[in-house]
């Protein structure tokens, strides 16, 4: 195989300049991703931008999670699964046969709706990928896990356990965990799928919070069922249909003004 070496972007130094003219983080063109003969999402077009949170919402089977595994190709791992178009990242189509996907998934981070810690400690299960990427010094790692333990809110609740086994955290402080692994990566793009559906109300609004505070230093694209979410959090939305991209817009226009009767429809919750 090939590796493809996939250059950082640069990191914009201050967004707020930036915030009218972000620059595009993915353009994806004309991509198609088909299980067997079945094509579950269709043509799209779009451009997700740097710096902006992109929420993907839509009724259930509409291709949101078929559309978010395919931009890191964890869709790879579906045999049937095949895609088409491309996913244009620094110059690079993602959707290239020799991308080394396993640096792209670094570049590209993700959390899954279920909290999916690993079973080791708390620790562990944030340094294993940087011991992995080969940082061993033991101030550096206690660093990093103390510094993305306290973006993913979850520092003060841990602090005193992190010898612990993950899987002893509740399922909201698991999830935390597993944004927290994310960020200590260092990702550009944290691809996020329905992330808060298993939280209570208060581990949700830390989420939520933490999403908000991660914008100035990442690009975020979060598939959530709650259009009160998609509201609070994101700066454009993107309304998925049958594996159609209906409509695709600024996150205000789309809750208060949408062109597409569909669209409408499903916000109202008429639908879905
Ligand atoms: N591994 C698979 N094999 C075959 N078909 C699949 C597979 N995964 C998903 N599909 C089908 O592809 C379509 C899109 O599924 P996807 O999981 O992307 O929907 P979704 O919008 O994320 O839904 P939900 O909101 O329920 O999570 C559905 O019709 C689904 O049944
Ligand atoms: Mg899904």
């Amino acid at each position: 195989m090939t590796a493809i070496t996939i250059e950082k972007p640069n990191r914009l130094e201050n967004s707020d300049v930036l915030t009218n003219k972000a620059e595009v983080a993915l353009h994806i063109n004309n991509m198609s991703i088909y299980y067997g003969e079945t094509k579950a999402v269709k043509n799209i077009t779009m451009e997700i931008r740097q710096n902006e949170v992109t929420a993907l919402i839509g009724p259930s089977g509409c291709g949101k999670s078929t559309f978010l595994k395919t931009i890191n190709r964890m869709i790879d791992l579906i045999p049937t699964a095949r895609y088409d178009g491309e996913i244009m990242y620094d110059g690079i189509n993602l959707l290239r046969k020799d991308i080394n996907v396993v640096q792209l998934r670094k570049e590209i981070g993700m959390v899954f709706q279920k909290p999916n810690p690993f079973p080791k400690s708390i620790y562990e299960n944030i340094t294993h990928g940087l011991k992995f990427a080969g940082i061993r010094k033991k101030q550096v790692l206690d660093d990093i896990v103390e510094d993305s333990l306290r973006k993913a809110a979850l520092w003060d609740e841990v602090k005193t356990r992190l010898y612990d086994s993950a899987l002893n955290l509740s399922g909201g402080q698991q999830q935390r965990l597993c944004i927290a692994r994310t960020i200590a990566g260092k990702p550009n793009i944290i691809l996020l799928d329905e992330p808060s559906s298993a939280l209570d109300p208060i581990s949700n609004a830390k989420v939520e919070q933490l999403i908000l505070d991660l914008k100035k230093d990442y690009t975020i694209v979060i598939v959530t069922h709650n259009m009160q979410q998609a509201a609070r959090i994101s700066d454009k939305t993107a309304f998925f249909l049958n594996g159609d991209l209906v409509e695709y817009d600024h996150t205000e226009k789309i809750f208060t003004n949408p062109d597409k009767k569909q669209t409408e429809e499903y916000i109202s919750g008429r639908f879905g």
